[in-house]
């Protein structure tokens, strides 16, 4: 992954802050997903009257790209912050976690948390999501 990718995706991120839809917590997330093709689909957290509906940003990235067919995936970048704002580091929940799981190579999968273009870190699935469960496990 060059720098400048990793910047194109920063940028990406940040643009989608404002279609996050997060009128309960007030907390936005934009995130943007990098396929091994080299193709980037974005995603924002959308939020839900009735709570546990509530889609986060990394999630409706996976979603729609695996809808429109893609299922290798070399990184994702992810921002976020109360009211938009971006003063620290927004790590994948859980379940955002375990979806990736399902479609990434933990070893080599990247996620980018970011602040800024010059403030990011990076991560593998694999440090952020030890001894996951996947379809390996099923087989
Ligand atoms: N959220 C995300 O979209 N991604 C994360 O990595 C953490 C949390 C969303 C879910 C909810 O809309 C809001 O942030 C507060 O939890």
């Amino acid at each position: 992954m060059d720098e400048k990718k990793t910047e194109e995706m920063i940028a990406l991120a940040i643009g989608q802050l404002k279609y996050a839809y997060a009128p309960y917590s007030g907390f936005r997330v934009g995130a943007a997903l990098l396929t091994e093709s080299g193709k980037l689909y974005t995603g924002c957290n959308i939020e839900n009257a009735a709570y546990t509906p509530t889609n986060c940003a990394e999630r409706t990235a996976f979603f729609k790209a695996v809808s429109e067919g893609e299922r290798d995936f070399k990184a994702i970048c992810i921002v976020g912050g109360k009211d938009g704002l971006l003063t620290g580091y927004t790590s994948p929940c859980g379940v955002c976690r375990q979806v990736m799981m399902e479609f990434c190579d933990p070893e080599s999968f990247r996620i980018i948390l970011a602040v800024s273009k010059d403030r990011y870190q990076t991560f593998t699935l694999k440090e952020i999501l030890p001894l996951g469960f996947g379809p390996d496990n099923l087989e």
